[in-house]
């Protein structure tokens, strides 16, 4: 045995008090699992991974833009591949035009390599093998995370209990690394109010940072939800991590960014790649955030057909969770595996299976069309259950 398995051994037997003392199981995602989850291709069914089977599919599972990016952004990539043979080539712009954004200095932006790297990173800086994630469950850092969690469960309407975040993590305070809020949450699609992120900011000891994932905060409109980029102005220990593979539609070109005080940015620096982003993408991401009137036209869009479908599965009996994002979870009433194996087959990939929510379907909010296949798929699967008075009949 390696010492460092000895040691995560000795670890994980002080985690199971520390776990207790919470009175919450850890997250048991081994890298294994991990992988598996990742996977969407089922035997003798169509193959994600063949081009010729993907570009027939529907694709509901990543919560990315169907529609692709705009005419400008595109223009801005293809002008860009001139620079495709450089290292260090120009950025477009972009580290000035995310400090603009954000009302911060250059010091205090990060790429990544999607939010993806941003979220390894900051797993590698503060996430050492003694250090504790803390999150809700289900949430997205965890399944990400080598870290053991400390899960706290969502409250009865799905939320983030936030009294409990603070007080697991005031309880544990010496092994916690980070505490990870996703604002709005993947995969529940619930926000967590502007006045929980400061009661949390205001009442954890303030030297273990938050990170706060805003994958999705363009598709917000409840007035309870507000970023978080000031607390990174006021200088508190906040990491925001935001991503251009949701509204941005640059999901497979890979780009994302954290911003940060300039001493967390500092510890988070070394875990970096070199030549982590690519330089097409980074021209194309300036340009996007430029692109304020497309991202108000997919955020309609985006609403208008998520309550069209959402309304038609409640009015067939389906219980839903009222969504902030490009995604919602319905209640299929049974385990998601094999009901998203059915899905496929029919030609639609749809989310994975989100412990412990194991009968809740994740689905991504897609085009009109595609969206109108998928209640006609759905109501395929699920028959409508004949009423007490068509039986009679
Ligand atoms: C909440 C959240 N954070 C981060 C990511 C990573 O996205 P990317 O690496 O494409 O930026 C995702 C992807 O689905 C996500 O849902």
């Amino acid at each position: 045995m390696k010492k460092t398995d000895i040691a995560r051994r000795k670890f994980m037997g002080k985690l199971a008090v520390v776990l207790s003392y919470a009175g919450l199981g850890p997250l048991q995602l081994s890298a294994q699992n991990r992988a598996r989850q990742g996977s969407g291709a089922v035997a003798g069914k169509p193959d994600p991974k063949k081009a010729a089977d993907y570009d027939k599919l529907i694709k509901l599972a990543n919560n990315e833009n169907p529609y692709g990016p705009p005419e400008g952004v595109m223009k801005a990539m293809n002008d860009a591949w001139k620079y495709g043979n450089r290292y260090a080539a120009p950025d477009g712009g972009l580290i000035d035009a995310i400090a603009e954004h954000h009302q911060v200095k250059p010091e205090n932006v990060l790429v990544g390599c999607g939010s993806s790297e941003i979220l390894k990173i900051v797993d590698d800086a503060f996430l050492p093998d003694h250090k504790l994630v803390v999150g809700v469950d289900p949430t997205y850092f965890a399944t990400n995370s080598k870290a053991k969690a400390i899960a706290v469960p969502l409250t009865k309407t799905y939320d983030a209990n936030m009294k409990e975040i603070i007080r697991v993590t005031k309880a544990n305070a010496r092994d916690v690394g980070v505490v990870y809020i996703c604002n709005p949450n993947n995969p529940t699609g619930r926000i967590v109010p502007k006045d929980e992120i400061k009661m949390l900011l205001d009442s954890i000891p303030g030297d273990i940072p938050v990170f706060i994932d805003e994958a999705y905060h363009h598709f917000v409109d409840d007035p309870n939800y507000e970023p978080s980029g000031k607390y990174v102005i006021e200088g508190r220990k906040v990491i925001i991590a935001r991503t251009f593979s949701k509204i941005a539609a640059l999901a497979g070109m890979r780009l994302g960014y954290a911003i940060a005080p300039k001493e967390l940015i500092d510890q988070l620096k070394p875990f970096v790649m070199s030549y982590n982003t690519n330089t097409i993408v980074k021209f194309g991401g300036a340009a996007s955030l430029k692109d304020t009137a497309n991202e108000a036209r997919i955020k309609q869009l985006n609403k208008q057909i998520r309550d069209r479908v959402t309304s038609e599965l409640k009015a067939m009996g389906y219980e839903v969770i009222p969504s902030q994002t490009n995604f919602f979870m319905v209640n299929v009433k049974k385990d998601v595996t094999p009901v998203a194996e059915d899905f496929l087959k029919k030609g639609f990939v749809v989310g994975r299976k989100f412990s412990p929510m194991t009968e809740w379907l994740r689905v991504s909010v897609g085009t009109d069309e595609e969206m109108k296949g998928f209640m006609k798929t759905f109501k395929e699967i699920f028959p409508a259950q004949p009423t007490a008075q068509t039986k009679a009949g």
